[in-house]
């Protein structure tokens, strides 16, 4: 451990970031996780950095709890932005939280998501049929943020033509979980939960009128229920809609545009993907560890509990940093390298426990077609200019990346 990388985590405040860590924060993660892999932050919370402590705290669900009312009071104050993010299966606990997941895990079964393949594959060969015609891309916009809003509009079969306010609401929403927003982005949030809201109570009431097939349909499903009866309550059905879009569109959007990327910046395992094909599969799950688009968690401390030879007591909340985990070197050997056969990758892009992403399969599948099916139509791809970082500190991904198609 150099002076340098102590003074890095000894000066680390989530609150306070430079522009050098939007663009690489993992030797900074780094230097946390080597030195003060339990850090105290100015604020009082406590910022994980190691593998092993973030899945005891997503396991622990008693002591480190999701449920966000106490602490999105202040911060959202009594409006829709505080009723969407704390009515949302993510940032409930049990049991309010077991009986909304069993719904929607129910509805996005394995068989729900098979039934999207088809459709997945026309809309991403049609995005590189119209890549091919224009000569070049930008791989965010032309591509990778294209795939899940259609997805998720399919998912809940939402109209093509009404689908076009989704991403900017869905990005407003999530822009309002950043650690620190100002009133514009506040306002921005809560205005994009007043529209959503407008616009899923017209879908729903139009839905109930005339249900689509529940095999296919997650918003039927969700509105019918299981057949023990258990349904969700009307603002849950909302809110947790709303959460299922929100939930699938960035996260994803940055997954291929990440991995699009690592594989740009890394020529030989590019070339090593191109001659076996089959490798996709480990290589979406590389690309996962390696640049998660989801780069934290938060949980609060419910009782007092002992991490890496700290006490935490009640009442603290503590950041799991899912960037730094998925490199520490106690789980990954030589875990800065991009090596897309890497087995085993226990990752925790989808974290682990109770709340583990109930769209993974969706997302590794949208991943895989994706990355695989641009591969093979563009085997020569080039970065042709600077790809523009989104900016964010817990989603990571680019806004554009220019991009010959060669
Ligand atoms: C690469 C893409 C994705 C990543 C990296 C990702 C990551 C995550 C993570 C880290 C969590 C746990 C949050 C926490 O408890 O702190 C989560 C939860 C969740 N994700 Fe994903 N996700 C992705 C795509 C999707 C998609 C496509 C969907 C839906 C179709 C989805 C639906 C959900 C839901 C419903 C939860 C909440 C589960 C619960 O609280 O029980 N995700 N996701």
């Amino acid at each position: 451990m150099t002076a340098d990388a102590r003074e890095l985590a000894a000066h680390f405040d989530l609150e306070r970031l430079t522009p050098e860590f939007y663009v690489n924060p993992y030797p900074t993660y780094r230097a946390l996780r080597e030195n003060e892999p339990v850090k105290r932050m100015p604020n009082g919370s406590y910022f994980l950095t190691r593998y092993d402590d973030l899945v005891t705290a997503y396991k622990n669900t008693k002591a480190f709890s999701s449920d966000k009312k106490r602490e999105f009071a202040p911060k959202y104050g009594n409006s829709l932005l505080y009723e969407h993010h704390t009515t949302s299966l993510v940032f409930n606990d049990p049991p309010a939280h077991t009986r909304v997941r069993r719904l929607i895990m129910g509805a996005l079964s394995p068989r729900a998501i098979a039934e999207m393949e088809g459709d997945l594959i026309r809309l991403v060969d049609g995005l590189l049929d119209a890549i091919e015609a224009k000569g070049d891309c930008e791989l965010i916009g032309d591509f990778a943020a294209a795939i899940p809003v259609e997805v998720i509009g399919n998912l809940l079969d939402v109209p093509h033509d009404e689908r076009e306010p989704l991403r900017d609401w869905s990005l407003a929403i999530l822009g309002a979980l950043e650690p620190v927003i100002g009133p514009e982005a506040f306002a921005r949030g809560n205005t994009a939960v007043k529209d959503f809201l407008g616009y899923l109570e017209t879908l729903v009431a139009r839905r109930r009128a005339k249900p689509g097939n529940p095999e296919r349909d997650v918003l039927t499903r969700l509105i019918l229920g299981e057949a023990t009866g258990e349904r969700l309550t009307a603002k849950e059905l909302l809110h947790n809609c709303i959460f299922l879009l929100n939930a699938g569109h960035e996260t994803t959007t940055n997954l291929i545009g990440n991995g699009l990327v690592a594989l740009s910046n890394h020529p030989t395992e590019k070339q090593r993907l191109i001659g076996d094909p089959l490798l996709i599969r480990t290589a979406v799950e590389e690309m996962l560890r390696f640049e998660s688009s989801n780069q934290l968690g938060n949980r609060m401390i419910v009782e007092e509990v002992e991490l890496g030879g700290i006490r935490m007591q009640a009442g603290t909340p503590v950041t799991l940093c899912i960037g730094a985990a998925n490199r520490d070197p106690a789980q990954f050997p030589d875990p800065e390298k991009f090596d897309i056969g890497r087995a085993p990758n226990r990752h925790l892009a989808f974290a682990t426990g109770a709340h583990q992403c109930a769209g993974m399969a969706l997302a590794r599948l949208e991943g895989a077609i994706a990355i695989s099916h641009f591969l093979a139509r563009f085997p020569n791809y080039a970065l042709s200019g600077d790809p523009v970082r989104g900016g964010r500190v817990r989603f990571r991904g680019f806004l554009r990346v220019p991009c010959a198609i060669g």
